[in-house]
């Protein structure tokens, strides 16, 4: 696939205007008994008292790993920001009793990829290097504390990849805290693995230890 291909499968992927459409991943979710529902949202039809309490609990939930973290620190503006972008997209999961449960917030982006990620047999010359792919990414997934452990992260996550794989996109990926062990534990157990373009994969070993974070995916492709 060219980078102009690629290109052009985000941009269709951005003005498409029903996402869920055929996807067969249910979206409602069953724990203990309280039935969850899964609703998309865009940026444009997000009711904002969703954005804010989207951006409290990420807050909540990671604020000590981002002030831990000295290469990134916390800062409300620049998290509201990133959580603002023009084509963000909401999966927001909620409970029948209204709880709000928890939400996964993606983008259809072009990404770097790494040589080595390009299979066997195919050419891996450096004018490669500077190319990129279209995938899912998933830039927040964030449960709240009593719905966690009970398999809704991995819910939204089939979800996420299955429309990933709706819109052609090569590969689902993430970034993660290396300190977030049991994000990192989740993330391996649905068959996540380190990308070759997170820092510890191209970095000498020296730099990249001094990076908080790592990047994950997993490839989408039929085929794969
Ligand atoms: C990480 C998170 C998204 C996982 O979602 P979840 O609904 O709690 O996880 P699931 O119940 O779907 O777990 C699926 C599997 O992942 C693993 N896992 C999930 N949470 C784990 C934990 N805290 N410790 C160890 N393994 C864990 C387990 O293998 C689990 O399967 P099991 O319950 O059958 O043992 C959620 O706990 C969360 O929101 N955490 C706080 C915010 C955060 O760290 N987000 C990720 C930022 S990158």
């Amino acid at each position: 696939m060219t980078r102009l291909d690629g290109k052009r499968l985000v941009q269709s992927a951005n003005e498409a205007d029903n996402w869920l459409l055929g996807c067969t991943t249910p979206l409602h979710y069953p724990t203990n008994g309280q039935p969850i529902t899964i609703t998309l949202y865009s940026l444009c039809n997000l009711p904002s008292h969703l954005h804010q309490w989207a951006f409290n609990l990420v807050k909540r939930n990671l604020y000590d790993q981002y002030i831990a973290a000295k290469d990134t620190g916390w800062s409300d503006e620049d998290k509201l920001a990133e959580m603002s972008e023009e084509h963000a997209m909401y999966l927001i999961a909620q409970a029948s009793d209204g709880q709000l449960a928890g939400f996964l917030y993606f983008q259809f982006v072009m990404e770097d990829y790494c040589a080595d990620d390009i299979e066997s047999g195919e050419d891996s010359s450096d004018d490669k290097e500077d190319e990129q792919i279209p995938v899912i990414y998933c830039y927040e997934l964030q449960l709240e504390s009593s719905f966690q452990r009970k398999g809704l992260g991995a819910h939204l996550m089939r979800i996420l990849e299955e429309v990933g794989r709706k819109y052609h996109m090569e590969k689902s990926m993430l970034t993660v805290f290396k300190s977030n062990e049991a994000a990192i534990t989740f993330y391996r157990k649905l068959g996540y693995d380190v990308d070759g373009i997170s820092p510890s994969k191209h970095l000498p070993p020296r730099r990249a230890a001094r990076i908080s974070y790592e990047i994950y995916s997993k490839c989408l492709r039929q085929d794969s």
